[in-house]
C-alpha cells in the first residue's frame, strides 16, 4: 500500500515547498495529490496559462523522491469562466442556478462546460502527461458532493430528451415502459417530456429512475472525456477518481470501469455524525467511528475497479459535520491499516497541512496552520513503520459476496414504501451482520463472477438481472435472499407473476402481499427455541413446492419467515441487527465457513494469509478466542487496546 498525501502548494509560500517536501518524505509518504481545486491559477486570465508555479511545486516534490498524483481542476471554473457562459451552471428542481462561491458549480449536460474541461485537461495532460514525477491521474473531484449529479437546467432537460430518444426510439414505447395512461400522463413526443421535478405530487416513478439512469450516465460520459484525454497524453500512468462515502447518485460500477483504480474519502466521525443512526450511537463511536462503515466502503468501492485505495483519510476533526469530534488517539492508524487489510493500493491522508483561511480552515490536517506537527503526524508516520512488517501480501477474493446495485438503490429511493428503508442501508445492515461473525465480504455488482463464493447474499436487491438469475441457478453456492428482492421489473413495474421475479423457480415461491412496518413494531419468529426480531418490513409468500420446503421459522401467526429449499434460503421480513447475526451464523455455517462471535468492537479481516484485529471499543480486548495457536504476529499481540490493531500469520 502506497501512503500519500493532499498538498495545496498554491495555499503556501513557495520557500516553503522544498520544507514541506523533505518533512514528507521523512516521514514515509511515498506520493502526493494536488491540482485538483487550482483552475484560477492555472489559467488566470481566459486563454492564459501560468503553469510555471507548478512546475516547480512538482519538480520540488519530485525532488524529494515523491511521486505525483495530479488532480484535473474540473470541479472548481473559475469566476471568468462562469461569467462567460452562465448557463453552465447547475440548476435545482425549481430551475434556479446554483451560484459561484465554493465549487462544483457545474451542469454535466452543458456542451459548452465539457468544451472548457476538454480544454484545460488537454493542456494539463500535455504539460505534465509525461513528467517523470507524475504517477497518477485523478478526475476531478467527488461527483455529487454537494448534491451535484442532478441538475434541472435547459441543458439537462435537452440531453434528457436525446437520452430517452436514444433509450426507446419511439414514444409508444415510453409510454408503455412509464404507465403513462396512469393519471394521464401520455406524451405525443419526446420533445414534450420534462424532468420529473416540482410536480405537485410525486413524480411518475419510471420517469424518475430514468431521470436517475441518464444523470449517472451523464457521469459517466464526462469522466470517459477526461480519462480518454489523459490515456492519450499520459501513458502508463494510473487514472482515479475519488468516490465519497454513503453516496449513490451515480453508478459507480459504471465510472469504475473506465478506472484504473477506484479510490474514496474516508471521514469515519464525520459521516457518523451526519448518519440518520440513533443519538446513542453517536456518542458510543464518538471518537472512533462505526467499526462497519469504513470496512464497507472498502470492500465496494473494491468491486467498482480493479484496484481501489483511499484518497482522503480523515486526521484529526473535520469542519463540515454538526459536530466534530477529535479521533481516540491511535484511531487514525486504526483507520489507514484497516485499508490495508482490505487490500487497498493507496492511502492518502487529507490534507497535508490545516489553511488558516477560507472555508475549510477549522479542518485538521497532519500539520497545524503553524506548520507543526498536529496529533495525525506521528501516527502517520507509525503507518508506514507498520507497513514494513507486512509485506508482500494482497487481498484474496473472500468467501462471501454480497450484491449491491446502484439502479436498485435509486428505485428504493424513489419509492421505499417503508420510510428510511433502502437497498444500501439494508445491505449495510447485512454486511454489519457479517462482520460481527468475523467474515470478510465482497460487495459485488450483479454481473460478477461468483462460481468461487460459498455463500451469495442478496440483501433486497429489486432489479434482479438475467445473468444474475443464471448464475444463482446453475451455481452451487448457498444463496440467501433477503426481502424485497426481484420486486420490480427494470422498467419499474410489478413483474408479471410477482416477486421475486427471475428468482421464482430458485426460492421456490411467490412473494403476494407486502407491508411496511412503523419503527415501534417488533414481529417476534421462534427460531431453534430463540426469539428472533423481524423489523420493517414483512411479506406474505405462497410456495411452489410446500413438500420440497423446509420452514425453519414461522410469524406467531404461523406464516413462514424463514424458508429453505436445496441450498436457498429465503427471508420474508428484515432482521433487526442482532437477530441478523444469529440467522446469518446458521447459513454462513452451512456453507462451511467458519464463524466467531465478535461482538461490537472487534473486527478481523484477511488480507491473503494474514488475519487483522481492530479494536474500535474503549476497553482492551483479548484475541485468545480468535487467534490460532499457530498464529505468529507481525502486530501487536493477543491483548488488543482501544484503537489497537494485531495482524498474525497462521
Ligand atoms: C472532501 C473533499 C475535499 C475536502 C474534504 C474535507 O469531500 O474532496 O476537497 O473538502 O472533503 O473533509
Amino acid at each position: 500500500m502506497r501512503l500519500g498525501v493532499c498538498y495545496y502548494p498554491e495555499h503556501w509560500p513557495e520557500d516553503r515547498w522544498t520544507v514541506d517536501a523533505q518533512q514528507m518524505a521523512q516521514l514515509g509518504i511515498d506520493c502526493v495529490r494536488m491540482g485538483e481545486f487550482a483552475w484560477s491559477r492555472f489559467e488566470p486570465e481566459p486563454s492564459v496559462y501560468d503553469w510555471a508555479w507548478f512546475d516547480r511545486a512538482i519538480d520540488t516534490l519530485h525532488a524529494a523522491g515523491l511521486g505525483i498524483i495530479l488532480g484535473t481542476p474540473t470541479a472548481t471554473p473559475p469566476k471568468w469562466l462562469v461569467d462567460r457562459m452562465p448557463d453552465m451552471l447547475a440548476c435545482d428542481e425549481h430551475g434556479r442556478p446554483r451560484r459561484f462561491g465554493s465549487r462544483r458549480h457545474y451542469c454535466f449536460s452543458h456542451a459548452g462546460y465539457r468544451a472548457e474541461c476538454r480544454r484545460i485537461v488537454s493542456e494539463m495532460t500535455q504539460r505534465y502527461g509525461r513528467h517523470p514525477g507524475v504517477v497518477m491521474w485523478q478526475t476531478d473531484n467527488e461527483y455529487g458532493c454537494h448534491d451535484t449529479i442532478e441538475s434541472y437546467s435547459d441543458a439537462a432537460q435537452s440531453a434528457f430528451r436525446d437520452w430517452l430518444k436514444r433509450r426507446y426510439t419511439d414514444i409508444q414505447s415510453l409510454n408503455s415502459a412509464w404507465g403513462t395512461v396512469f393519471w394521464s400522463q401520455e406524451y405525443r413526443s419526446f420533445d414534450e417530456i420534462d424532468a420529473p421535478a416540482a410536480t405537485v405530487t410525486e413524480a411518475n416513478p419510471s420517469h424518475r429512475l430514468d431521470y436517475q439512469r441518464f444523470a449517472s450516465d451523464q457521469v459517466v460520459s464526462f469522466n470517459r472525456e477526461q480519462v480518454d484525454l489523459i490515456r492519450t497524453h499520459s501513458p502508463g500512468r494510473e487514472i482515479t477518481h475519488n468516490f465519497m462515502g454513503a453516496f449513490t447518485a451515480f453508478d459507480h460500477h459504471k465510472v469504475g470501469a473506465d478506472l484504473d483504480l477506484a479510490t474514496w474519502d474516508s471521514y469515519p466521525l464525520g459521516f457518523l455524525d451526519l448518519s440518520p443512526v440513533p443519538e446513542e450511537m453517536k456518542q458510543t463511536w464518538l471518537r472512533q467511528g462505526h467499526p462497519d462503515f469504513q470496512a464497507f466502503h472498502h470492500d465496494l468501492y473494491r468491486g467498482c475497479s480493479p484496484k481501489w485505495g483511499v484518497m482522503e483519510q480523515q486526521p484529526g476533526p473535520v469542519n463540515w459535520a454538526p459536530y466534530n469530534p477529535a479521533p481516540l488517539p491511535g484511531m487514525v492508524r486504526l483507520w489507514s491499516l484497516e485499508a490495508l487489510a482490505h487490500g487497498a493500493d493507496l492511502l492518502s491522508w487529507f490534507r497535508w497541512r490545516q489553511a488558516p483561511f477560507a472555508q475549510e480552515h477549522m479542518h485538521a490536517g497532519l500539520l497545524r496552520p503553524d506548520g507543526e506537527a498536529a496529533p495525525a503526524f506521528d501516527e502517520a508516520g507509525q503507518v508506514a513503520r507498520d507497513l514494513t512488517h507486512i509485506d508482500g501480501t494482497h487481498t484474496t477474493p473472500a468467501k462471501v459476496a454480497v450484491i449491491f446495485d446502484y439502479e436498485g438503490q435509486w428505485t428504493h429511493m424513489i419509492q421505499p414504501q417503508g420510510a428510511g428503508m433502502d437497498l444500501l442501508r439494508q445491505t449495510f445492515e447485512a454486511y454489519m451482520a457479517l462482520r460481527s461473525l468475523g467474515l470478510s465480504v465482497d460487495i459485488l455488482p450483479q454481473s460478477a463472477a461468483l462460481a468461487d463464493y460459498a455463500l451469495i447474499i442478496l440483501p433486497g436487491l429489486p432489479i434482479v438481472d438475467e445473468t444474475l438469475a443464471q448464475q444463482l441457478t446453475s451455481g452451487q453456492q448457498t444463496v440467501l435472499i433477503l426481502p424485497r428482492t426481484g420486486s420490480k421489473t427494470d422498467q419499474f413495474h410489478i413483474p408479471d407473476a410477482l416477486p421475486p421475479h427471475r428468482l421464482q423457480d430458485l426460492a421456490g415461491l411467490t412473494v403476494t402481499r407486502v407491508e411496511s412496518l412503523r419503527p415501534s413494531i417488533r414481529e417476534t419468529v421462534t427460531w431453534q427455541g430463540t426469539e428472533i426480531e423481524v423489523v420493517n418490513w414483512r411479506e406474505t409468500v405462497e410456495l411452489a413446492n410446500p413438500e420440497q420446503t423446509n420452514i425453519l421459522a414461522r410469524f406467531e401467526d404461523g406464516s413462514p419467515f424463514w424458508l429453505q429449499q436445496d441450498r436457498v434460503h429465503y427471508m420474508t421480513g428484515w432482521l433487526e441487527p442482532f437477530s441478523a447475526s444469529l440467522a446469518f451464523d446458521h447459513v454462513a455455517k452451512q456453507a462451511g465457513l467458519e464463524t466467531h462471535a465478535l461482538g461490537l468492537s472487534l473486527r478481523l479481516r484477511q488480507l491473503g494469509e494474514i488475519t487483522f484485529a481492530f479494536n474500535y471499543g474503549l476497553e482492551t480486548l483479548s484475541l485468545d478466542t480468535v487467534v490460532p495457536e499457530t498464529a505468529r504476529f507481525c502486530l501487536g499481540g493477543l491483548d488488543l487496546p482501544p484503537a489497537g490493531v494485531a495482524a498474525w500469520r497462521s
